[in-house]
C-alpha cells in the first residue's frame, strides 16, 4: 500500500477525495490529513478510520507517496514544487495554479493519462471542463469536433462547503421567515436566482470560469485551435453541474450514432428517454461516478454536422475527487 496525504482535508473536495479513495479501494497503507493550524489536532472520522488532522508541513507531505492538494491556487503555486522536488511524492493538484503550465500535464484519465506517466506534478482540470469532456472527447474521436458552444448550470458546491452552506441557510431563512436571501460567498443571493457570473471577468468579458473551459479543453484534447464559447451560470442546486452543449462536427453526425458512441464511452451513462421523462438531472447525477448524458439530438443549424446534448455530473466527484483518484490509480498500476 501507499502513504497518501490530503491537503485541505476539511474542505468539500478534500473530504470527497478520502471518500473516493475508500469507495475505489485505493491501496492506502497510511492516510495523512493536513489542514490549517486551526483544525490541527482534531480527530476526523473518515471511511478510512479516525485520523488526527495535522498542520501542513513540507517534510510531512514529502513523507507520502501521493499527495492530493485540495487547497487554493496560491498555496499550490508555492508548495507543489517544494513537495515534489528531489524525487518527492507525486502531487495531484486540484487548483488552477499549474493547469496551463506547459511542463505540467492536465489530465482526464479516460483521455490523456499517458501524459501523467513519470511526472511528479499533475493538474486536475476544472470541474466544468472534465464533466463536458467525458461526452465531448468520445464524440470528437468519432465525428471530429470543430466548434463547441457550452451553457452551464453550476451548483453551489463549486464554491466549496461555504457555498453549499450559504445556499441552504439562505433558502431556509427565506422559507421560514419570508426575509429575502442575502449573500457573502456568491456575487448575489443564490436562492430564487440564477447568476451569470462565476469567477472574475477577463479583458474579453468572458469570466475566468468560462475561459477555463476553452483553455483546458484545448490542452487536454490536444486541439489548440478548437473553437469554444462558454457561458457559465450559477444556479441553486447543491453539487452537480449541468451543461447544455452544441457542437459542429467534421463528419456528419446523427443522434442514434452519437448515442451508440456515448453508450460505449467510459465514465458516461446515457440517460435519454425523454418520452418517459428520462434525461440527465443534478438530482440523479449526484453521488454517481458517471456523467449522465441525454437530450441527444441532431440540430440543423450546422447542416448534417450539428449535435445538441445535455450533461450532468457530480462536480465534487468527476469534477474533482474521482478524477484525481483515477489519476493516482492509473499511476500505481
Ligand atoms: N470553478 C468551479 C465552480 C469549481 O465554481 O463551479 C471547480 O472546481
Amino acid at each position: 500500500g501507499y502513504t497518501v496525504g490530503v491537503v485541505g482535508a476539511t474542505g468539500a473536495v478534500g473530504e470527497e477525495i478520502v471518500s473516493v479513495l475508500s469507495r475505489r479501494g485505493f491501496p492506502v497503507k497510511q492516510l495523512k490529513l493536513f489542514s490549517s493550524a486551526r483544525s490541527a489536532g482534531k480527530v476526523k472520522n473518515t471511511p478510512l478510520g479516525d485520523i488526527t488532522i495535522q498542520e501542513f508541513s513540507v517534510p510531512e507531505a514529502r513523507s507520502c507517496d501521493y499527495v492530493f492538494l485540495a487547497v487554493d491556487g496560491d498555496f499550490a503555486k508555492e508548495y507543489a514544487p517544494q513537495i515534489t522536488q528531489d524525487n518527492g511524492p507525486v502531487v495531484i493538484d486540484n487548483s488552477s495554479a499549474w493547469r496551463m503550465d506547459p511542463d505540467v500535464p492536465l489530465v482526464v484519465p479516460e483521455i490523456n493519462i499517458a501524459a501523467a506517466k513519470g511526472k511528479k506534478l499533475i493538474a486536475n482540470p476544472n470541474c466544468t471542463t472534465s464533466i463536458a469532456l467525458m461526452a465531448l472527447y468520445p464524440l470528437h474521436k468519432e465525428f471530429g469536433v470543430k466548434k463547441c458552444i457550452v451553457s452551464t448550470y453550476q451548483a453551489a458546491s463549486g464554491a466549496g462547503a461555504p457555498g453549499m452552506q450559504e445556499l441552504l441557510d439562505e433558502t431556509k431563512k427565506y422559507v421560514t421567515t419570508g426575509e429575502l436571501p442575502s449573500n457573502k460567498v456568491f456575487a448575489h443571493p443564490l436562492p430564487l436566482n440564477v447568476i451569470p457570473h462565476i469567477d472574475k471577468f477577463q479583458d474579453n468579458m468572458y469570466t475566468k470560469e468560462e475561459m477555463k473551459v476553452t483553455w483546458e479543453s484545448r490542452k487536454i484534447m490536444g486541439l489548440p485551435d478548437l473553437r469554444v464559447s462558454c457561458t457559465s451560470v450559477r444556479i441553486p442546486t447543491l453539487r452537480a453541474h449541468s451543461e447544455s452543449i452544441t457542437i459542429e462536427t467534421e463528419k456528419p453526425v446523427s443522434a442514434d450514432r452519437a448515442r451508440e458512441v456515448l453508450r460505449a464511452a467510459p465514465g458516461v451513462k446515457v440517460v435519454d428517454d425523454p418520452l418517459n421523462n428520462q434525461y440527465p438531472m443534478p438530482l440523479t447525477a449526484t453521488g454517481a461516478f458517471d456523467v449522465e448524458v441525454g437530450r441527444i439530438r441532431a440540430n440543423d443549424v450546422f447542416g448534417d454536422c450539428g449535435l445538441d446534448f445535455f450533461v450532468c455530473g457530480d462536480q465534487l466527484l468527476r469534477g474533482a475527487a474521482l478524477n484525481a483518484v483515477l489519476i493516482a490509480e492509473a499511476l500505481v498500476k
